[in-house]
Formats: C-alpha cells, structure tokens, sequence
C-alpha cells in the first residue's frame, strides 16, 4: 500500500476516535495517538518527504486537507468537552425562587430605645451614659436616698461587695466603698451634674439590675430611660409638657396621661405618671402606671454643686420594656430576653 493510501483510512480513523471521546482525558489520549509529536499522523506527514517528486504535490494536497480535517474535529470536539465540564452537573430549575441571603435586624427593644432617643432628639435633649456597677453614693446618696431606704437593702440590690450600711458606715469592711449593679439610671444624673454646669438637657437610656423572681411583669435586668432637664424658671408645666409631647409621639395621639402625687426621695414634689388609651382600655384597664418623675430636689442639687435657689429642673424615669409592652401589646416581659426568633421576627 503506497503512502497516498493511508491518508484516507486515517484520516477516517483519527475523526472517528475523536468524535467518539466523550471527555478530556479519552480526547487527549486520541490527539496524542495521530497527531502529537511521535503520532500516527504526524509520522505519515513526515514521510511525505521520501515520495518521488512527481507525486508531491498531489500528496501535500490531500494530507493538508486530510490535516485541517483532523485538527478541526479535534477543536469541535475540544470545543464541546469544555463547555460540558464548565456547565452544572445536575440541571438547573430557573423557574424556582431565589434563595434569599438572611437579613439581621435590630431587637425591639433596641428598636423602641430609638424611637425615644429620636423623640428627645427633637426638643434638644443629648444621651448620656454611666456605668452599671456603681457606688452607692451615686445611686442612693447623692440622690438624697436614706440609709434605711428599701432599695439598699440586700433583698432589693445585687451588691458587689457587700452594703455600706450592714457595716454601719461608708465603707464596706474590706476597705472599698460598697459596688452594686444599679438599681435605676438615676445614678447617671448625679454623674453628669458632676461633670458640667447647667442647663442640662439629657436623657439616659441603659440597663438596671433588681433581685426580683422573673414573672410576667418582672425580671432582674431591665432597661430605663432616664431625663434629666435643669436650667432656670423650670415648672411643672415643663415636665407635664415634654412628656405628653413624647409618649404621644411614642404611643399615639391618642393617649391620655395623669399625674399622681407620689414620692421619691431625690424630688419634690413628686409623680407617678399614668397613660391610658384604646391599648389600656382593651388590655382591661383605664390606667396604667408607666413613669416617676417630680422637680429635682434641693439637696440633690447641692450634693451635686449647683445652687437651688438658682437652678430649678425636672426629671424622670420609666421602664423601656413597658413602653415595648403597651406599644405591640406583649404580655409577658421574659420573652425580650429568649432569644426566640418566633418571637423576635414579628418585629
Ligand atoms: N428611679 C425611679 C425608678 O427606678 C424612676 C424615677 C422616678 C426617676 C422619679 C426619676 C424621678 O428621675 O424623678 O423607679
């Protein structure tokens, strides 16, 4: 059989093996067999060189077409292996729905701690901050708070080294004075006339700490808001004022609200506030106790360094969580704090 003989067969052959690889590795093996360095093909080319002259012209002709033949269905098959290995292995379903990538979100008492900021925010009030472990200076006696107060006793209070006045003193018997996680924000009043002179106009979102059995209605860590508004020629009618603006921005307009005569120890005189709307009145009530406030005392002004007979102001202090309560109408307080997301997604 001459050379021009075998171009055909091979040529017939290679396409067929080639066409027939149905992944890169079968493709590789077959384009090394004809058409790599030492293959079938390739050697044949080379031989083309030993024909008598006559017949290499015809000769190239047809191994150069039988060549671009070969190297095309290499590159068509090459082609489509690729594409097969780039594309999914199993099927895809373009009608099914996205996967939707799980957004955070903020707890609702956070959400509701903003709504209040914002609020005060408003009438120009800025929030301060002070720390949860406190002396007992700074929650109870600067703030005119009694030794024989109920809120010192260790029944009430998380102490941290004992209370000063088990001891009969100041000072706790290992020498430090008395640490306790506070038991409202108030502290945080004395810490900020402390460090600056009036006008004060602020409000102290923050965590409180009381040794109460957690139920419906309590639970040992809570969260206030405290308010603190000094300058001079402030009335009653300045803190009736600010608060119904902010709880009927918070609640609705809606809401009603009642000072009661009260007493704390660092106002005089003294409130509770009481807030009725169609919320109350459909959890079964009128009125419902949600705020203490009063104008600043004198003393607590001195023990802060201002002067009383100059300076007048207001304060209060109410529980986020009951706010949260009233306002999605949640009935036990000991869901904000089980991280249920049944619970916190409806928010
Ligand atoms: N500290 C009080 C409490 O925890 C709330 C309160 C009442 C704060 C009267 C005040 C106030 O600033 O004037 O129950």
């Amino acid at each position: 059989m001459s050379l021009l003989d075998e171009i055909e067969p091979l040529k017939a052959a290679a396409l067929k093996e080639f066409t027939e690889a149905d992944d890169a590795s079968s493709l590789e093996e077959a384009r090394i067999r004809y058409i790599g360095t030492k293959g079938q093909f390739t050697s044949l080319m080379k031989q083309m060189g030993t024909l008598p002259k006559e017949d290499r012209p015809e000769a190239g002709k047809r191994i150069n077409e039988a060549k671009v033949a070969i190297e095309s269905a290499f590159n068509d098959r090459q082609n489509r292996i690729r594409l097969q290995d780039a594309m999914p292995k199993r099927a895809t379903d373009f009608t099914r729905p996205g996967r939707r990538p799980a957004f955070g979100k903020l707890h609702p008492l956070t959400q509701v701690t903003e709504d209040i900021v914002k609020s005060f925010r408003k009438i120009g009030f800025a929030v301060a901050d002070g720390p949860e472990i406190e002396d007992e200076y700074h929650c109870f006696d600067a703030l005119n708070t009694p030794a024989d107060h109920p809120a010192r006793d260790l029944q009430d209070t998380f102490y941290v080294n004992g209370p000063a006045s088990e001891n009969g003193g100041n000072i706790p018997q290992d020498g430090r004075p008395a640490h306790l996680l506070r038991t409202h924000t108030s502290s945080v009043q004395i810490r900020v006339m402390k460090e600056q002179e009036p006008p004060v106009r602020i409000i102290v979102p923050g965590r409180v700490y009381r040794s109460d059995t957690p139920d419906r209605t309590h639970n040992p860590t809570f969260q206030q808001i405290e308010g603190l508004y000094v300058d001079k020629g402030v009335t009653v009618g300045d803190l009736k004022g600010t608060v119904e603006f902010v709880f009927k921005e918070l609640l609705g307009k809606d809401v009603k609200l009642r000072f009661r005569p009260h007493y704390f120890s660092y106002t005089e005189p003294s409130f509770e506030i009481d807030f009725s709307s169609a919320m109350t009145r459909r959890m079964g009530k009128e009125w419902l106790e949600i705020a203490g406030c009063g104008m600043v005392h004198p003393k607590v002004f001195e023990n802060v360094g201002y002067d009383p007979d100059k300076w007048s102001g207001w304060a209060f202090g109410f529980g986020i969580e009951r706010i949260a309560m009233i306002r999605y109408a949640i009935d036990d307080i000991r869901l904000f704090y089980q991280s249920d997301l049944r619970f916190l997604r409806q928010f």
